[in-house]
Protein backbone atom coordinates (compact mmCIF):
# COMPACT_ATOMS: atom_id res chain seq x y z
CA UNK A 1 0.00 0.00 0.00
CA UNK A 2 1.50 3.06 -0.96
CA UNK A 3 0.89 5.84 2.49
CA UNK A 4 4.18 8.18 1.35
CA UNK A 5 5.68 7.42 4.44
CA UNK A 6 9.15 8.09 3.67
CA UNK A 7 8.35 11.77 1.55
CA UNK A 8 11.11 13.54 1.85
CA UNK A 9 13.22 10.65 3.46
CA UNK A 10 16.58 10.26 1.32
CA UNK A 11 17.48 6.53 1.28
CA UNK A 12 21.34 5.54 -0.19
CA UNK A 13 20.05 1.76 -1.00
CA UNK A 14 23.29 -0.24 -1.01
CA UNK A 15 23.46 -3.51 -3.09
CA UNK A 16 25.84 -6.33 -2.23
CA UNK A 17 26.93 -9.48 -3.82
CA UNK A 18 24.23 -12.53 -3.91
CA UNK A 19 21.19 -13.73 -6.42
CA UNK A 20 18.95 -11.74 -4.42
CA UNK A 21 20.37 -8.59 -5.99
CA UNK A 22 18.25 -8.57 -8.78
CA UNK A 23 15.05 -7.90 -6.03
CA UNK A 24 16.87 -3.94 -5.29
CA UNK A 25 15.38 -2.75 -8.53
CA UNK A 26 12.07 -3.94 -6.90
CA UNK A 27 12.73 -1.74 -3.41
CA UNK A 28 14.53 1.09 -5.30
CA UNK A 29 10.79 1.65 -7.40
CA UNK A 30 9.11 0.85 -3.94
CA UNK A 31 10.95 3.10 -2.07
CA UNK A 32 9.86 5.94 -4.53
CA UNK A 33 6.66 4.61 -4.46
CA UNK A 34 6.43 5.52 -0.56
CA UNK A 35 8.12 8.85 -1.44
CA UNK A 36 11.69 8.78 -1.02
CA UNK A 37 14.49 9.91 -2.98
CA UNK A 38 16.82 7.61 -3.89
CA UNK A 39 19.97 6.91 -5.02
CA UNK A 40 21.98 3.90 -4.84
CA UNK A 41 25.46 2.12 -4.31
CA UNK A 42 27.17 -1.13 -5.35
CA UNK A 43 29.61 -3.28 -4.11
CA UNK A 44 32.11 -4.91 -7.57
CA UNK A 45 30.21 -8.45 -6.46
CA UNK A 46 26.74 -6.96 -6.90
CA UNK A 47 27.61 -5.79 -10.47
CA UNK A 48 27.84 -9.65 -11.39
CA UNK A 49 24.34 -10.31 -10.47
CA UNK A 50 22.63 -6.64 -11.74
CA UNK A 51 23.74 -4.52 -13.56
CA UNK A 52 24.41 -0.38 -12.43
CA UNK A 53 22.58 1.01 -15.57
CA UNK A 54 19.00 -0.64 -14.35
CA UNK A 55 19.93 1.13 -11.11
CA UNK A 56 21.11 4.46 -12.59
CA UNK A 57 17.78 4.40 -14.58
CA UNK A 58 15.16 3.41 -11.51
CA UNK A 59 16.64 5.86 -9.24
CA UNK A 60 17.57 8.58 -11.93
CA UNK A 61 21.01 8.90 -10.67
CA UNK A 62 24.47 7.77 -11.08
CA UNK A 63 25.51 4.48 -9.28
CA UNK A 64 28.24 4.76 -6.62
CA UNK A 65 30.20 1.89 -7.16
CA UNK A 66 33.80 2.87 -6.14
CA UNK A 67 35.51 4.75 -2.87
CA UNK A 68 37.97 6.07 -5.40
CA UNK A 69 36.35 7.16 -8.20
CA UNK A 70 37.23 10.51 -9.18
CA UNK A 71 34.06 11.33 -11.07
CA UNK A 72 31.44 10.04 -8.81
CA UNK A 73 33.79 10.95 -5.83
CA UNK A 74 33.99 14.92 -7.19
CA UNK A 75 30.43 15.02 -7.68
CA UNK A 76 29.29 13.52 -4.12
CA UNK A 77 31.64 11.48 -2.43
CA UNK A 78 31.39 8.63 0.24
CA UNK A 79 31.36 11.39 3.15
CA UNK A 80 28.99 13.55 1.20
CA UNK A 81 26.49 10.48 0.66
CA UNK A 82 26.54 9.49 4.45
CA UNK A 83 25.54 12.90 5.27
CA UNK A 84 22.77 12.99 2.64
CA UNK A 85 21.09 9.90 3.55
CA UNK A 86 18.19 9.71 6.43
CA UNK A 87 18.65 5.98 5.72
CA UNK A 88 21.73 4.26 4.70
CA UNK A 89 19.45 0.56 3.40
CA UNK A 90 21.78 -2.68 2.58
CA UNK A 91 19.11 -4.87 0.73
CA UNK A 92 20.83 -7.79 0.18
CA UNK A 93 23.65 -7.85 2.70
CA UNK A 94 25.57 -10.64 2.21
CA UNK A 95 27.14 -13.13 5.01
CA UNK A 96 30.46 -10.92 4.00
CA UNK A 97 29.76 -7.65 3.51
CA UNK A 98 27.80 -8.52 6.94
CA UNK A 99 31.28 -9.16 8.05
CA UNK A 100 33.48 -6.32 7.08
CA UNK A 101 30.90 -4.01 8.61
CA UNK A 102 31.12 -6.05 11.85
CA UNK A 103 35.23 -5.52 11.88
CA UNK A 104 34.43 -1.64 11.54
CA UNK A 105 35.96 -1.66 7.84
CA UNK A 106 35.93 1.05 5.64
CA UNK A 107 38.06 -0.37 2.36
CA UNK A 108 35.56 -0.11 -0.21
CA UNK A 109 32.79 2.56 -1.04
CA UNK A 110 29.62 0.77 1.02
CA UNK A 111 31.59 -0.08 4.30
CA UNK A 112 33.20 3.14 3.93
CA UNK A 113 29.41 4.90 3.94
CA UNK A 114 28.39 2.76 6.61
CA UNK A 115 31.46 3.80 8.68
CA UNK A 116 30.59 7.80 8.34
CA UNK A 117 27.39 7.49 8.51
CA UNK A 118 25.36 8.92 11.85
CA UNK A 119 21.90 8.37 10.00
CA UNK A 120 19.74 5.11 10.51
CA UNK A 121 21.74 2.53 8.78
CA UNK A 122 19.65 -1.00 8.18
CA UNK A 123 20.67 -4.14 6.43
CA UNK A 124 18.62 -6.69 4.72
CA UNK A 125 20.48 -9.68 4.97
CA UNK A 126 20.07 -12.56 2.02
CA UNK A 127 22.87 -16.03 2.03
CA UNK A 128 22.44 -19.46 1.98
CA UNK A 129 21.16 -21.31 5.15
CA UNK A 130 24.52 -22.79 6.34
CA UNK A 131 25.92 -19.67 5.90
CA UNK A 132 23.24 -17.48 8.22
CA UNK A 133 23.27 -20.64 10.37
CA UNK A 134 27.24 -20.21 11.58
CA UNK A 135 28.12 -19.10 14.74
CA UNK A 136 30.41 -16.17 13.44
CA UNK A 137 27.53 -14.80 11.01
CA UNK A 138 25.43 -14.45 14.19
CA UNK A 139 28.07 -13.08 15.93
CA UNK A 140 28.97 -10.46 13.18
CA UNK A 141 25.02 -9.72 13.02
CA UNK A 142 24.97 -9.11 17.23
CA UNK A 143 27.91 -6.81 16.76
CA UNK A 144 26.03 -5.54 13.73
CA UNK A 145 23.06 -4.26 16.37
CA UNK A 146 25.34 -3.44 18.88
CA UNK A 147 26.27 -0.12 17.35
CA UNK A 148 22.68 0.76 16.53
CA UNK A 149 22.10 -1.28 12.92
CA UNK A 150 19.07 -2.28 12.33
CA UNK A 151 18.82 -6.43 10.88
CA UNK A 152 16.30 -6.71 8.81
CA UNK A 153 15.75 -10.41 9.41
CA UNK A 154 15.62 -12.77 6.52
CA UNK A 155 12.85 -15.12 5.83
CA UNK A 156 12.59 -18.78 5.66
CA UNK A 157 12.01 -20.93 2.62
CA UNK A 158 13.20 -22.63 -1.26
CA UNK A 159 16.91 -20.77 -1.69
CA UNK A 160 18.36 -20.07 -5.24
CA UNK A 161 20.88 -23.16 -4.12
CA UNK A 162 18.26 -25.46 -4.09
CA UNK A 163 18.01 -25.69 -0.51
CA UNK A 164 15.18 -24.80 2.49
CA UNK A 165 15.65 -22.81 5.20
CA UNK A 166 16.08 -19.41 6.69
CA UNK A 167 18.30 -16.77 4.44
CA UNK A 168 16.10 -15.82 2.00
CA UNK A 169 15.40 -12.16 1.63
CA UNK A 170 13.03 -10.74 3.54
CA UNK A 171 10.08 -9.96 1.37
CA UNK A 172 9.84 -6.52 -0.50
CA UNK A 173 6.90 -5.07 1.12
CA UNK A 174 7.92 -6.32 4.46
CA UNK A 175 11.35 -4.51 4.07
CA UNK A 176 9.78 -0.88 2.93
CA UNK A 177 7.51 -1.78 5.87
CA UNK A 178 10.32 -2.51 8.32
CA UNK A 179 12.37 1.01 6.70
CA UNK A 180 9.05 3.26 7.11
CA UNK A 181 8.86 1.94 10.70
CA UNK A 182 12.60 3.63 11.28
CA UNK A 183 11.18 6.75 10.91
CA UNK A 184 8.02 6.44 13.55
CA UNK A 185 9.28 8.37 16.37
CA UNK A 186 6.60 7.25 18.81
CA UNK A 187 6.91 10.80 20.23
CA UNK A 188 3.23 10.92 20.66
CA UNK A 189 2.65 7.57 21.51
CA UNK A 190 -0.53 7.00 24.03
CA UNK A 191 -2.41 10.21 22.69
CA UNK A 192 -5.48 11.20 21.20
CA UNK A 193 -4.88 13.57 18.68
CA UNK A 194 -8.08 15.16 16.73
CA UNK A 195 -7.28 17.11 13.88
CA UNK A 196 -9.72 19.27 11.74
CA UNK A 197 -9.24 19.89 8.04
CA UNK A 198 -10.96 20.98 5.04
CA UNK A 199 -13.49 23.50 4.31
CA UNK A 200 -16.71 23.33 5.36
CA UNK A 201 -19.85 24.12 3.17
CA UNK A 202 -22.70 25.86 4.94
CA UNK A 203 -25.91 25.86 2.01
CA UNK A 204 -27.67 28.27 0.62
CA UNK A 205 -29.95 26.00 -1.29
CA UNK A 206 -29.70 22.46 -2.22
CA UNK A 207 -27.49 22.99 -4.69
CA UNK A 208 -25.77 26.11 -3.63
CA UNK A 209 -22.81 26.99 -0.73
CA UNK A 210 -20.54 28.93 0.41
CA UNK A 211 -17.25 27.54 1.39
CA UNK A 212 -13.29 28.17 0.43
CA UNK A 213 -10.67 26.72 -1.38
CA UNK A 214 -8.98 24.54 1.59
CA UNK A 215 -8.38 21.35 -0.09
CA UNK A 216 -7.40 19.60 3.07
CA UNK A 217 -3.57 18.96 2.21
CA UNK A 218 -2.43 20.24 5.68
CA UNK A 219 -4.40 19.22 8.01
CA UNK A 220 -4.45 15.51 6.15
CA UNK A 221 -0.72 15.36 6.55
CA UNK A 222 -0.51 16.68 10.02
CA UNK A 223 -3.09 13.51 10.83
CA UNK A 224 -0.51 11.35 9.35
CA UNK A 225 1.89 13.08 11.26
CA UNK A 226 0.57 12.73 14.52
CA UNK A 227 -0.12 8.69 13.27
CA UNK A 228 3.47 8.04 12.40
CA UNK A 229 4.30 9.31 15.78
CA UNK A 230 2.60 7.21 17.40
CA UNK A 231 -1.09 9.27 18.39
CA UNK A 232 -4.26 7.50 18.26
CA UNK A 233 -5.93 9.70 15.59
CA UNK A 234 -8.92 10.92 14.65
CA UNK A 235 -9.63 13.06 11.49
CA UNK A 236 -12.89 15.30 11.04
CA UNK A 237 -12.83 16.66 7.95
CA UNK A 238 -15.00 18.76 5.85
CA UNK A 239 -15.38 17.90 1.74
CA UNK A 240 -12.19 17.08 0.31
CA UNK A 241 -10.73 14.71 -2.70
CA UNK A 242 -8.20 13.19 -0.12
CA UNK A 243 -8.06 9.57 0.46
CA UNK A 244 -8.76 8.62 3.80
CA UNK A 245 -5.14 8.24 5.78
CA UNK A 246 -3.99 4.91 6.48
CA UNK A 247 -4.09 4.94 10.53
CA UNK A 248 -6.78 7.55 11.42
CA UNK A 249 -10.36 7.10 11.93
CA UNK A 250 -12.02 9.74 9.63
CA UNK A 251 -15.12 11.33 10.45
CA UNK A 252 -16.61 13.18 7.14
CA UNK A 253 -18.68 16.74 7.64
CA UNK A 254 -19.97 19.16 5.34
CA UNK A 255 -21.31 22.23 7.81
CA UNK A 256 -19.32 23.70 10.89
CA UNK A 257 -22.34 22.82 12.33
CA UNK A 258 -21.49 19.22 12.13
CA UNK A 259 -18.11 20.17 12.43
CA UNK A 260 -18.55 21.31 15.82
CA UNK A 261 -20.76 17.94 16.52
CA UNK A 262 -18.42 15.83 15.94
CA UNK A 263 -15.27 17.75 17.63
CA UNK A 264 -17.72 17.99 20.81
CA UNK A 265 -18.16 14.12 20.76
CA UNK A 266 -14.24 13.46 20.31
CA UNK A 267 -13.18 16.17 23.15
CA UNK A 268 -13.51 13.50 25.87
CA UNK A 269 -10.05 11.82 26.38
CA UNK A 270 -8.15 14.00 23.65
CA UNK A 271 -5.10 15.17 24.49
CA UNK A 272 -4.29 17.45 21.45
CA UNK A 273 -7.09 19.19 19.66
CA UNK A 274 -5.50 20.44 16.13
CA UNK A 275 -8.12 22.97 14.17
CA UNK A 276 -6.58 23.17 11.05
CA UNK A 277 -10.01 23.14 8.97
CA UNK A 278 -11.07 26.35 6.95
CA UNK A 279 -14.19 26.69 9.02
CA UNK A 280 -16.75 29.14 7.19
CA UNK A 281 -17.38 32.17 9.18
CA UNK A 282 -20.31 32.90 8.12
CA UNK A 283 -23.79 31.16 6.81
CA UNK A 284 -27.08 31.98 5.21
CA UNK A 285 -29.49 33.17 7.93
CA UNK A 286 -31.87 30.60 6.11
CA UNK A 287 -31.07 27.96 4.05
CA UNK A 288 -33.73 27.55 0.86
CA UNK A 289 -35.75 24.40 0.65
CA UNK A 290 -35.94 24.35 -3.10
CA UNK A 291 -33.55 26.25 -5.90
CA UNK A 292 -33.46 29.77 -5.71
CA UNK A 293 -34.83 30.65 -8.87
CA UNK A 294 -32.38 33.29 -11.13
CA UNK A 295 -35.97 35.18 -12.26
CA UNK A 296 -35.70 36.96 -9.46
CA UNK A 297 -36.13 40.42 -10.20
CA UNK A 298 -32.54 42.49 -10.02
CA UNK A 299 -29.92 41.09 -7.53
CA UNK A 300 -30.56 38.26 -4.86
CA UNK A 301 -29.81 39.26 -0.88
CA UNK A 302 -28.64 36.47 1.20
CA UNK A 303 -28.61 37.27 5.09
CA UNK A 304 -25.68 35.33 6.83
CA UNK A 305 -25.34 34.62 10.20
CA UNK A 306 -21.91 33.36 11.79
CA UNK A 307 -21.07 30.15 12.28
CA UNK A 308 -20.12 28.75 15.63
CA UNK A 309 -16.41 29.10 16.64
CA UNK A 310 -15.26 25.33 16.77
CA UNK A 311 -12.21 26.05 18.33
CA UNK A 312 -13.92 28.44 21.18
CA UNK A 313 -16.40 25.74 22.05
CA UNK A 314 -13.61 23.26 22.97
CA UNK A 315 -11.57 25.83 24.66
CA UNK A 316 -14.29 26.61 27.07
CA UNK A 317 -14.81 23.46 28.25
CA UNK A 318 -11.69 21.98 27.60
CA UNK A 319 -10.17 21.94 30.91
CA UNK A 320 -6.43 21.45 31.69
CA UNK A 321 -5.43 17.76 30.28
CA UNK A 322 -6.62 19.49 26.78
CA UNK A 323 -3.43 21.01 24.20
CA UNK A 324 -4.82 23.18 21.56
CA UNK A 325 -3.53 24.45 18.54
CA UNK A 326 -5.46 26.55 16.22
CA UNK A 327 -4.36 28.03 12.55
CA UNK A 328 -4.33 31.56 11.92
CA UNK A 329 -4.74 31.59 7.80
CA UNK A 330 -3.75 35.55 7.03
CA UNK A 331 -3.54 37.78 4.26
CA UNK A 332 -1.95 41.10 6.09
CA UNK A 333 -0.21 41.47 9.49
CA UNK A 334 0.18 37.58 10.21
CA UNK A 335 2.30 37.24 13.39
CA UNK A 336 -0.07 40.07 15.07
CA UNK A 337 -2.94 38.88 13.57
CA UNK A 338 -2.21 35.20 14.75
CA UNK A 339 -1.39 36.28 18.30
CA UNK A 340 -4.33 38.00 18.73
CA UNK A 341 -6.67 34.61 17.78
CA UNK A 342 -3.68 32.68 20.41
CA UNK A 343 -5.01 34.85 23.11
CA UNK A 344 -8.75 35.53 22.23
CA UNK A 345 -9.24 32.03 21.47
CA UNK A 346 -7.55 31.28 24.58
CA UNK A 347 -5.50 28.49 22.97
CA UNK A 348 -2.09 27.05 23.76
CA UNK A 349 -0.41 27.38 20.68
CA UNK A 350 -1.37 29.02 16.58
CA UNK A 351 0.25 28.32 14.05
CA UNK A 352 0.28 31.54 11.72
CA UNK A 353 -0.18 31.12 7.96
CA UNK A 354 0.48 33.99 5.62
CA UNK A 355 -2.12 32.60 2.80
CA UNK A 356 -1.36 35.26 0.47
CA UNK A 357 1.31 34.05 -1.14
CA UNK A 358 -0.25 31.63 -3.96
CA UNK A 359 3.20 29.25 -3.62
CA UNK A 360 2.17 28.25 0.20
CA UNK A 361 -0.94 27.87 1.80
CA UNK A 362 -4.76 26.80 0.71
CA UNK A 363 -4.71 23.88 -2.03
CA UNK A 364 -0.65 24.60 -2.48
CA UNK A 365 1.48 21.18 -2.00
CA UNK A 366 3.97 23.51 -0.17
CA UNK A 367 3.54 25.70 3.10
CA UNK A 368 5.97 27.72 5.50
CA UNK A 369 5.04 28.44 8.63
CA UNK A 370 5.17 30.01 12.59
CA UNK A 371 4.28 28.83 15.17
CA UNK A 372 3.63 30.79 18.61
CA UNK A 373 3.02 29.87 22.09
CA UNK A 374 2.20 32.52 24.76
CA UNK A 375 5.96 31.92 25.59
CA UNK A 376 7.86 30.77 21.97
CA UNK A 377 8.03 31.76 18.16
CA UNK A 378 9.22 29.17 16.30
CA UNK A 379 9.73 29.44 12.18
CA UNK A 380 8.47 26.25 9.80
CA UNK A 381 10.49 26.94 6.71
CA UNK A 382 9.07 26.25 3.17
CA UNK A 383 8.55 22.69 2.67
CA UNK A 384 6.27 20.44 1.03
CA UNK A 385 2.52 20.14 3.86
CA UNK A 386 4.34 16.39 5.25
CA UNK A 387 7.31 17.60 6.02
CA UNK A 388 6.04 20.78 7.74
CA UNK A 389 3.19 18.49 9.31
CA UNK A 390 6.17 16.75 10.93
CA UNK A 391 7.93 19.34 12.21
CA UNK A 392 4.84 20.70 13.80
CA UNK A 393 4.08 16.95 15.45
CA UNK A 394 7.71 17.23 16.57
CA UNK A 395 7.51 20.91 17.86
CA UNK A 396 3.33 19.94 19.65
CA UNK A 397 5.00 16.67 21.62
CA UNK A 398 8.01 18.80 22.95
CA UNK A 399 5.38 21.23 24.02
CA UNK A 400 3.06 18.61 25.71
CA UNK A 401 5.84 17.25 28.06
CA UNK A 402 5.76 20.43 30.36
CA UNK A 403 2.50 21.14 29.15
CA UNK A 404 0.27 20.02 32.40
CA UNK A 405 2.59 22.02 34.80
CA UNK A 406 2.45 25.38 32.91
CA UNK A 407 -1.76 25.02 32.11
CA UNK A 408 -2.31 24.43 35.53
CA UNK A 409 -0.05 26.90 36.41
CA UNK A 410 -2.17 29.55 33.85
CA UNK A 411 -5.36 28.84 35.51
O1 LIG B 1 -6.40 22.78 3.33
P1 LIG B 1 -5.17 23.30 2.60
O2 LIG B 1 -5.46 23.62 1.15
O3 LIG B 1 -3.99 22.40 2.78
O4 LIG B 1 -4.78 24.70 3.27
C1 LIG B 1 -4.33 24.77 4.58
C2 LIG B 1 -4.91 26.00 5.31
C3 LIG B 1 -4.39 27.26 4.66
C4 LIG B 1 -6.44 25.96 5.29
C5 LIG B 1 -4.42 25.87 6.80
O5 LIG B 1 -3.02 25.86 6.84
C6 LIG B 1 -4.94 27.00 7.67
O6 LIG B 1 -4.37 28.07 7.72
N1 LIG B 1 -6.08 26.74 8.38
C7 LIG B 1 -6.82 27.74 9.17
C8 LIG B 1 -7.86 28.36 8.29
C9 LIG B 1 -8.72 29.36 9.02
O7 LIG B 1 -9.92 29.23 9.00
O8 LIG B 1 -8.07 30.27 9.70
P2 LIG B 1 -8.82 31.45 10.59
O9 LIG B 1 -7.72 32.40 10.89
O10 LIG B 1 -10.02 31.96 9.87
O11 LIG B 1 -9.30 30.69 11.89
C10 LIG B 1 -8.52 30.64 13.09
C11 LIG B 1 -8.71 29.30 13.77
O12 LIG B 1 -10.05 29.16 14.21
C12 LIG B 1 -8.43 28.10 12.87
O13 LIG B 1 -7.75 27.15 13.64
C13 LIG B 1 -9.82 27.61 12.49
O14 LIG B 1 -9.83 26.19 12.29
C14 LIG B 1 -10.65 27.99 13.71
N2 LIG B 1 -12.04 28.31 13.42
C15 LIG B 1 -12.35 29.31 12.55
C16 LIG B 1 -13.69 29.63 12.33
C17 LIG B 1 -14.70 28.91 13.04
N3 LIG B 1 -15.98 29.17 12.82
N4 LIG B 1 -14.34 27.93 13.87
C18 LIG B 1 -13.05 27.64 14.10
O15 LIG B 1 -12.75 26.74 14.89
Amino acid sequence: MISNQLTNKRVLLGVTGGIAAYKSAEICRRLQDEGAEVRTAMTAAAQEFITPLTLQALSKNPVHLDLLDPETESAMGHIELARWADLILIAPASANFISRLAQGRGDDLLTAICLAADCKVAIAPAMNRSMWEKEVTQKNLAQTKSVGISVFAPGEGEQACGETGVGRLLDVPDIILLACELFETGVLSGKKVVVTAGPTREAIDPIRYISNHSSGKQGYAIAEAAAEAGANVVLISGPTNLPKPDRAQLIKVESAGQMLDAVLDQVPGTDVFISVAAVADFKTKLTAPNKIKKNVNGNLTIELSRTPDILSEVTKIKGNHLFTVGFAAETENLLENANSKLKEKKLDMIVANDVSDSEIGFNSDLNEATVLTPKTSINLPKANKTQLARNLIEIISEQLAGFGTDARARS
